[in-house]
């Protein structure tokens, strides 16, 4: 719980008073207060300010800042400034620099520039949190430390090649563990000395950009270990904060479906997760809402923050919508709904110049509160006001999980065969998206999630299978649990190693299947599943692409078969009992009204229903508390469209207002609704 001095859904974000002059900031602290906002996120970008050379440390600008902003009621979310690198740290400690995936050292320039393993870089950064902690350990504005920012980017630089090697050592033990691990016989990629191991990049064993590598057992590797130092620095200045202010939450702001770093491993090590929510105007509103449950998946379904989003526009897209009246008010209670205890914007007031001059901010260029944004940001401050501490601190309760896992997702976007298009994003996002349209609430999970508290668990594509997962999922199956999961699954080991003896590996008795061979066909070219019989809602002929594993039921019941090419006739759909459970098998990518089909069948065989019954494309989803509900209804749609609130009575948290049965929803609203 990180509320307890300001219990109540936080309102604000990033503010930079540095780049501006004394009136501005005077009229800054006179609009945050019309527009309720009182959480500023400072200090992200301001390490050259705060330390002008090696040795001096200069932190006036930020004591008067946060005391300003303190006296005017707004508390404070403190950056520890390390996103960017000076200017002059680069310039006489050249490890800073990055070097890049072509091996190019990098210039002074851009931001989130450090490499993870320059001692310089860890050094300074350590001393510069230690410094801030220090100072305002006892200072009444400070909420949550903000450690740097969207950590990201991979480094090959010699240092990071030495700390690999050492990465490499303590993992393995030995050369020839990792010669076995990563089959290094092939190609005749021997290592006799642990100094001939070098960075996988674009110089050495992958191409473009990390799309493809020769070897997935070091690639994989380099991509955990990459992950792990940027973790590494992470926890330095976590751990640095932490001795002055032990009590104060830590954390850093993560960047969603962000592919390059395992954020289930981050989660552990943050006390609340935060992170930024930058979709465009056409990314589906239930890919945001997956990502928001991944989110808080990371801390098995604790409260996150809402630490970005733009309150109108982003800068950096090709093309930068604006968000239409209403959208920015339906996405932070979107946030909120599935799990956010904050709503909090890029940027506070747009900056002059440079690049982000033109992304969105609650400020406009025009300076004063007479705006189309300002309103709509001012009304939902009051409305944040008015909720007082009645959602904070509840919980999304699922009964479904989704496994999600960012190493298997590295090894299938690495596996080299068998087809480019395959994405597991996009497999993950079409089962998500047939539980949301029927406002089916699910909980986003890692491998090592427990089971127990779920009746129906999917893991699309599970091409890696980890220790111990494959046990754990029969237990929750012997169990009585409902396990799906698809083609392309139970292949390899976590270095990427196949299992032998027949897909899908490890998971064959619980699916009860033999996968013989693999088809990968362009995309546009289709196979039919034709079900044998009607089950549940599941009945004639979908389509299936991409992948089409030609299986053989071995203690499975084939429920469908394919409908053409030689393996017409053979299983696409099967269900295996085992133990209490049953444990579902689709063998190819199906279309999307299969995939609604599907899962309506074995909701129904569970008993789990939605929230309510909703018009599509309005969201309902429900926060819960001891032993109150706080419904969400969200229209994304461009007009008015209905729920029904069945035979019970919901009261407006905001109005008042009492609704039964059929209901309407103007668009783009959102109700927020009690029982
Ligand atoms: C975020 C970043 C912010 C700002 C914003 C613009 O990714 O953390 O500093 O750049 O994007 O959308």
């Amino acid at each position: 719980m990180i509320h307890e001095r300001l219990p109540k859904i936080w309102y604000g974000g990033d503010y930079n008073p540095e780049q501006w002059d004394e009136e501005t900031v005077a009229e800054d602290v006179r609009m945050f207060k019309l527009a309720g906002i009182d959480v500023a996120t400072v200090n992200v970008f301001s390490w050259a300010l705060n330390q002008p050379d090696e040795n001096t440390y200069d932190f006036d600008w930020l004591d008067e800042t946060i005391d300003r902003l303190y006296q005017n009621g707004v508390y404070v979310c403190l950056a520890t400034s390390t996103a960017a690198h000076p200017a002059w740290m680069a310039k006489r400690y050249p490890d800073v620099r990055r070097v890049d995936f072509e091996g190019r050292k990098r210039q002074f320039g851009g931001r989130h520039n450090s490499c993870p393993n320059s001692p310089t870089y860890l050094k300074y950064a350590e001393r510069i949190a230690a410094k801030l902690a220090e100072r305002y350990k006892n200072h009444p504005a400070v909420l949550v430390w903000h450690v740097s920012n969207e950590y990201g980017g991979y480094c090959y630089c010699e240092n990071c090649q030495k700390a690999f090697r050492v990465w490499l050592k303590e993992k393995y033990g030995t050369l020839e563990e990792v010669n076995k691990s990563w089959n290094t016989r092939f190609w005749g990629h021997t290592f006799y000395e642990w100094d001939e191991i070098v960075a996988p990049n674009g110089l050495s064993e992958e191409w473009q950009g990390g799309q493809n590598t020769n070897f997935q057992g070091i690639s994989l590797d380099y991509r955990r270990f990459q992950s792990d130092s940027l973790l590494e620095a992470f926890k330095l200045e976590r751990d640095a904060l932490k001795e002055h202010t032990p009590n104060l939450p830590v954390t850093t702001n993560l960047m969603g479906l962000y592919p390059e770093l395992d954020y289930f491993k981050w989660g552990k090590e943050m006390d609340v997760v935060s992170w930024d929510n930058y979709p465009s105007i056409d990314t589906p509103v239930s890919m945001t809402a997956m990502t928001h449950d991944l989110m808080r998946g990371l801390r098995s379904g604790q409260p996150f923050m809402l630490m970005e989003q733009t309150p109108s526009q982003q800068n950096w897209q090709p093309y930068n919508a604006l968000k239409r009246p209403g959208v920015m008010r339906l996405w932070s209670y979107q946030a909120v709904a599935h799990g956010a205890d904050t709503v909090m914007f890029f940027q506070l007031r747009r900056s002059r110049g440079a690049t982000e001059k033109y992304h969105g901010a609650v400020i406009e260029h025009v300076g004063h509160e007479h705006t189309r944004v300002f309103r709509e940001s001012a009304t939902l401050g009051q409305e944040l006001i008015q909720l007082e501490d009645k959602i904070i601190d509840s919980r999304v309760k699922a009964r479904v999980a989704i496994v999600f896992d960012w190493e298997n997702r590295w090894a299938i976007q690495l596996s080299s065969g068998p087809s480019i298009s395959l994405d597991y994003v996009k497999e993950v996002h079409k089962y998500y998206d047939a539980f949301y349209q029927r406002n089916i609430p699910v909980d986003m999970i890692s491998v090592e999630e427990d089971l127990s508290d779920y009746d129906i668990v999917i893991a699309p594509v599970l091409y890696m299978v980890k220790e111990g997962h494959a046990d754990r999922l029969k237990q929750f199956v012997a169990k009585g649990g409902t396990f799906v999961t698809t083609f392309f699954s139970g292949i390899v080991n976590e270095n990427d190693l196949v299992t032998l003896g027949g897909y899908p590996g490890e998971l064959r008795d619980l699916v009860g299947i033999w996968a013989e061979e693999i088809d990968a066909l362009e995309p546009s070219n289709y196979n039919e599943i034709v079900m044998k019989d009607k089950v549940g809602s599941l009945s004639g002929e979908y389509k299936c692409n991409i992948l089409f594993d030609l299986i053989h039921a071995e203690d499975a019941e084939v429920l469908a078969t394919y409908g053409s090419d030689f393996y017409k006739g053979m299983p696409v759909l099967t269900k295996n009992q085992y133990g209490e459970g049953q444990a579902y098998y689709i063998a190819s990518s199906p279309d999307q009204v299969f995939v609604q089909d599907f899962v309506d069948t074995i909701t129904t065989e569970k008993d789990i229903k939605g929230e309510l019954d909703s018009a599509r494309g309005v969201e309902v989803i429900a926060r819960n508390k001891a032993d109150e509900k706080i419904l969400f209804v969200l229209n994304h749609n461009n007009e008015p469209a209905s729920f029904h609130t069945g035979e019970e009575t919901y009261t407006n948290l905001l109005t008042g207002e009492e609704y039964t049965g059929e209901t309407e929803i103007k668009a783009k609203d959102t109700l927020i609704l009690s029982l």
